[in-house]
């Protein structure tokens, strides 16, 4: 018989898209004990005895089958007492719709071993930040079989893992990228929670890499720390902060994959950050216009540095000239004597703001905290500060860190006589807290 079997299976809801959704890709990632192994050998199972299907199971070299998670498969057969599975040495068939599921490492192939991908249904590359850009270009190929889905589970390594610059850099329609952790996971064992708890406590970067699954920063000096950043992200914005001036940061994109990012502060709470791809300088323009309009910020302080110019010229030729300021991140600092640019100086600021003993807000978005965590910072021959260049960081990232960016033109103005008045009406009475 082919098909019509159902097997019932409890997957936890952060998962639930493995079955429910038709992709290409499906990446799930996140730290320890998030239930990814368990879940993703259930699901597989519900699929192969709904149907017959060619499942291939990858991981980058398979030096035996213990290495593989052939064991998982088993036990969760034996746990659901699926009685038409029979296992042999190197494979697992359904007796009854001859689903098969295969265990392969990707780089021990032959050309023989290839060919046995090419039909499969669904590849499951277990612990996919380990396989490297080598063995992704041989395996994306080889499924080929139309509608043949690859699953993809790991907790990432480094920001440059080579699946996760193909996959999640820039994901398309056809890729479903989830992070999962343990708090996820319902059948999360008390003793690893008590384990996460504890590692939280003690060190929170090794914290969020092994728990929370967040690549590990490079070694080096990082101008802003993550706790402050996942801090800030836990604080809400909290009550009236009228009595601060709106600073927006306009990050203007200046190559064709970079964003245009508004940021709105006042004072010790980010309001929003908007995101914008591809707007040509009028269309950016335009749409400052229409947040000025809008929000009311006691000024916009705009990146000139590339085609920001432009965006600048347009506006002021529109009448904003006395709420826009022009920053160039290249130019020297107010404070020239401990910054080696303005660039150097916003961050500086940014950093001295997200750890002021006040409690400081940021939405907790995507992306926001590895941008903010990106730069690493170094001392230039007169011993002032310096940031490590966009460009490295971009190679790094593989994009700007246009958010931290935007957050940093915010920092451009401070001390000056409009933001004593507050932009909303009411005394501005929190300076201090900038400096
Ligand atoms: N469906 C389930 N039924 C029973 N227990 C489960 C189930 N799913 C997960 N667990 C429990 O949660 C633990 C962690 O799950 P799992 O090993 O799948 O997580 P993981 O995300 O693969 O973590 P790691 O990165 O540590 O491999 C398991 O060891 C098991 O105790
Ligand atoms: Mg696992």
């Amino acid at each position: 018989m082919d098909g019509g079997e159902k097997m019932k299976v409890e997957l936890p809801k952060a998962f639930r898209e493995l079955l429910t959704v038709r992709a290409r890709y499906k990446l799930f990632y996140g730290g320890r004990a998030g239930g990814k192994s368990f879940a993703f050998a259930d699901a597989l199972l519900t699929q192969a005895t709904s149907r017959k299907l060619l499942i291939a199971c990858v991981r980058e070299v398979q030096n035996s089958i213990k290495d593989s998670v052939y064991k998982l498969i088993a036990d969760r057969i034996a746990f659901y007492g699926l009685g038409e599975y029979r296992l042999y040495e190197d494979r697992i068939v359904n007796r009854k719709n001859q689903s098969k599921f295969i265990f392969k490492g990707i780089m021990d192939h032959n050309a023989q071993n290839i060919k046995s991908l090419e039909g499969v249904d669904i590849c499951w590359c277990e612990e996919a930040q380990k396989i490297s850009e080598r063995a992704w270009q041989i395996l994306d190929p080889t499924i080929r079989k139309p509608g043949a889905e690859i699953w993809l589970s790991m907790n990432r390594e480094e920001e440059a893992d080579p699946v996760w610059k193909a996959l999640a850099r820039h994901p398309d329609s056809d890729t479903v990228i989830r992070k999962v952790n343990y708090y996820d996971n319902p059948y999360c064992p008390e003793n690893m929670r008590r384990l996460a708890a504890r590692c939280k406590a003690e060190n929170y970067d090794e914290y969020l890499h092994v728990w929370e699954g967040e690549p590990r920063l490079l070694a080096g000096d990082h101008l802003i720390g993550r706790q402050e950043v996942f801090r800030a992200m836990q604080n809400k914005p909290e009550g009236d902060v009228r009595t601060a001036p709106l600073i927006a940061g306009v990050d203007v994109a200046r190559f064709g994959d970079d964003k245009t990012v508004f940021c709105l502060r006042q004072g010790r709470q980010v309001l929003s950050f908007k995101a914008f791809q591809k707007l040509d300088v009028v269309q950016a323009a335009h749409r400052v216009g229409a947040m000025i309009a809008a929000e009311h910020p006691a000024r916009v302080c705009i990146d000139v540095g590339g085609v920001g110019a432009g965006v600048y010229d347009v506006l002021a030729a529109d009448g904003f000239a006395e709420y826009i300021v022009p920053v160039n991140f290249g130019e020297r600092a107010e404070l020239a004597e401990r910054y080696a640019n303005r660039r150097a100086e916003m961050w500086a600021r940014a950093a001295a703001w997200l750890s002021s003993p006040l409690p400081v807000s940021l939405p907790d978005i995507p992306g926001l905290a590895e941008d903010l965590t990106a730069p690493l910072k170094t001392f230039d021959s007169l011993g002032r500060l310096q940031l490590e260049p966009k460009a490295d960081i971009k190679k790094r990232l593989g994009r700007s860190p246009d958010l931290g960016d935007a957050l940093a033109l915010t920092f451009a103005v401070q001390n000056e006589a409009y933001l004593l008045k507050g932009s909303r009406g009411g005394e501005y009475v929190d300076d201090a807290i900038y400096v």
